[in-house]
């Protein structure tokens, strides 16, 4: 049984480092899959989900426009990328659609949508370290996702 605050570090010295880590993720993941991304402006949510996209197959270069809530890509799996920066906290944009879905969701502000996800999901909480590292802390909900963390580490 996992307990509850089973949880793996992980620093990242460059962001290509923090790519590689998103793509073998990326190649990890199955159809229904929830991510949340937690951290502050600037510290590397978006470029692990570059890095995701590219495990995935995703053709379209991923950016984060903060205007558009959702962007579809196409890949090995549909990818659901979330930027939920200027939502406001409660408003709900029908996340159901997408996170009981087929594709893989990817939440930027995973913690805006709280009450939406659901219980299997991993998280992911990005700290600054210095200009060029980052720490990013796993907190997986859910064995299929406690497997796939301790698979991660496995080998590097
Ligand atoms: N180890 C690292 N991992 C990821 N990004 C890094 C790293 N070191 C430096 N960076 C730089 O930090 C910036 C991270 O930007 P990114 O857009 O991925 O962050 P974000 O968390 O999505 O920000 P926002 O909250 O504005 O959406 C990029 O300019 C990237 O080059
Ligand atoms: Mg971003």
């Amino acid at each position: 049984m996992q307990s509850i605050s089973e949880r793996f570090e992980i620093e990242v010295g460059s962001p290509d480092e923090t790519k590689r880590l998103g793509e073998r993720l990326g190649r990890m993941f199955r159809p229904g899959d929830v991510v949340s991304l937690v951290g502050e402006l600037g510290t590397g949510k978006t470029t692990l989900i570059q890095g995701i996209a590219k495990g995935l197959c995703v053709q379209e270069n991923v950016s984060s426009a903060s205007f558009v809530l959702m962007q579809e890509y196409k890949g090995s799996l549909p990818l659901y990328h979330f930027d939920l920066y200027r939502i406001e906290n409660e408003e709900d944009i029908g996340y159901e659609d997408w996170l009981y879905g087929s594709g893989v969701s990817v939440l930027e502000w995973g913690e805006k949508a709280l009450d939406h996800l659901p219980f299997v999901h991993l998280k992911i909480v990005f700290s600054y370290l210095s200009q060029t590292s980052r720490s990013l802390l796993f907190v997986p909900k859910g064995e299929h996702f406690l497997e796939m963390i301790n698979r991660l580490l496995e080998k590097p």
